[in-house]
């Protein structure tokens, strides 16, 4: 039997590397004072088609969605914001102090077609600030995602920034954008998206259809007042917090929550899924999904993609050993020495392991060698009977005696804190 197609096991070492993303990723959201939702991997169905649009693949194509056998239309996450607005107005977090700033991590499930960096389950870091609209804590929440990939000590991306308007600003945008369009020449499947959404055609990747958007009338030069006040102070915030952007006026996220500020982290070391991040403004999801008229900020980082990108630099992150000290006993006295010493280290705090079966001094070795340990301790009968047991550091090849009595302190020294 293998995986469900789009699906992939994270297998040791490789996990390791994936479990330092995901847990640098997110402290650096715990640092900044964000609270833990956790939430259910599938909600009912319209939480997703009336928070992040029915006009969305996402919606339209991508869920999963099921009749579970009470009747009832469930589907599997295909993102984490719409699930955690839909506590924060089940719970009422409204009515403490404002912003309720949260941050959660687990499983998506998107119906997409699979290839490098787009599966069926990812994993991503999701965060989130909501319940005030100031433009000093979108530049706080952008710079978070920036911070957590610096501190993973990625270089090579980028933040793409635009402000995609709102209720006061956008209709009119829109009307002015599909008046442009519908004297394209353009295909009618094409024609069909641009009545649903037109900034969609934007995005399209097609150069017949690029070759002729070098006119389109573009969001950023038709933003209301406020909203233009709005995104040029997120702007300044974040040159004063050395936050470095490019001016992306053609984003199109695949969600349709999002107003004003809109941002997208992309890595240039990984082909066409270069997206490792994005998120925006979204002041109309709680009210959409029938709370209280507040707005909210987030972003969420894909951890698979952004594993992918910190390979791609080569960075050495989460390769670590796992074991620091390995005990190798040899015999049945020796294996009773064995058991109670790596109890007790790693009732300490040190990473210890030993064999287990019938394996041998080679096979033990080996098996030493492989955990990665930096220390070996070999117990022989023969020490045994002597009171001593041998000590070897792994990375010079120096062994030493040491008395049994002195063993577990001296190894606790030797490995450091
Ligand atoms: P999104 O751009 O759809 O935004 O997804 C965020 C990130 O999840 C992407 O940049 C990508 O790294 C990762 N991702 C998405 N789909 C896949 C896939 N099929 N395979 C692997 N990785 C994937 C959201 O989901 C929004 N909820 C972000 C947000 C939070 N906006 C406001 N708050």
């Amino acid at each position: 039997m293998t995986a469900p197609k789009g699906t992939f096991d994270i297998l040791p070492p490789d996990s390791a590397r994936f479990l330092a993303v995901r847990d640098t990723l997110t402290a650096r959201l715990r640092r900044a004072g964000y609270g833990y939702i956790e939430a259910p991997a599938f909600e009912n169905t319209e939480v997703f088609s009336r928070g992040v649009g029915e006009s969305t693949d996402v919606v339209s194509k991508e869920m999963y969605t099921f009749t579970d056998r009470g009747g009832r239309s469930l589907t599997l996450r295909p993102e984490l914001t719409a699930g955690l607005m839909r506590a924060f107005i089940e719970h009422r977090l409204y009515d403490g102090a404002l912003p309720v700033k949260i941050w959660s991590v687990g499983s998506a499930f998107r119906y997409e077609r699979p290839q490098a960096g787009r599966y069926r389950h990812f994993t991503q870091v999701d965060c989130e600030a909501l319940g005030v609209d100031d433009p000093a804590l979108d530049a706080e929440v952008v710079a978070l995602g920036v911070q957590g990939f610096r501190d993973l000590g990625l270089t090579d991306f980028e933040l793409l920034l635009t402000s995609l308007g709102d209720a006061t600003c956008r209709p009119q945008y829109r009307e002015l954008l599909v008046g442009y369009l519908t004297k394209l020449d353009l295909d009618e499947e094409t024609r069909r998206r641009a009545e649903i959404n037109p900034l969609r055609v934007l995005d399209d990747k097609r150069p017949e259809v690029q070759a002729q958007l070098d006119d389109a009338p573009l969001m950023v030069d038709h933003l209301s007042d406020s909203t233009k006040a709005h995104y040029d102070a997120v702007r300044q915030h974040l040159t004063d917090l050395g936050v470095t952007w490019t001016e992306a006026p053609r984003l199109v996220r695949g969600l349709d929550y999002y107003t004003k500020t809109t941002f997208e982290f992309v890595h240039h070391g990984l082909g066409a899924q270069s997206a490792i991040g994005g998120g925006g403004r979204y002041d109309g999801l709680s009210a959409a999904l029938g709370g209280p008229d507040l707005s909210g900020i987030g972003y969420a980082v894909g951890v698979d993609r952004t594993l992918l990108a910190v390979q791609a630099e080569g960075l050495d992150i989460g390769t670590a050993s796992a074991v620091q000290a390995f005990v190798v006993p040899l015999g049945a006295e020796a294996k009773r020495l064995a058991v109670r010493l790596v109890g007790q280290l790693r009732e300490d705090g040190v990473a210890a392991d030993t064999v287990y079966g019938d394996r041998g001094l080679k096979g033990a070795m080996k098996a030493a060698d492989r955990s990665g340990a930096t220390h070996v301790v070999i117990v022989g009968d023969r020490d045994l009977a002597e009171g001593v047991a041998q000590l070897k550091d792994m990375r010079t090849g120096e062994q030493t005696t040491v008395p049994i009595g002195d063993l577990f302190p001296t190894v606790r020294a030797a490995v450091g804190p």
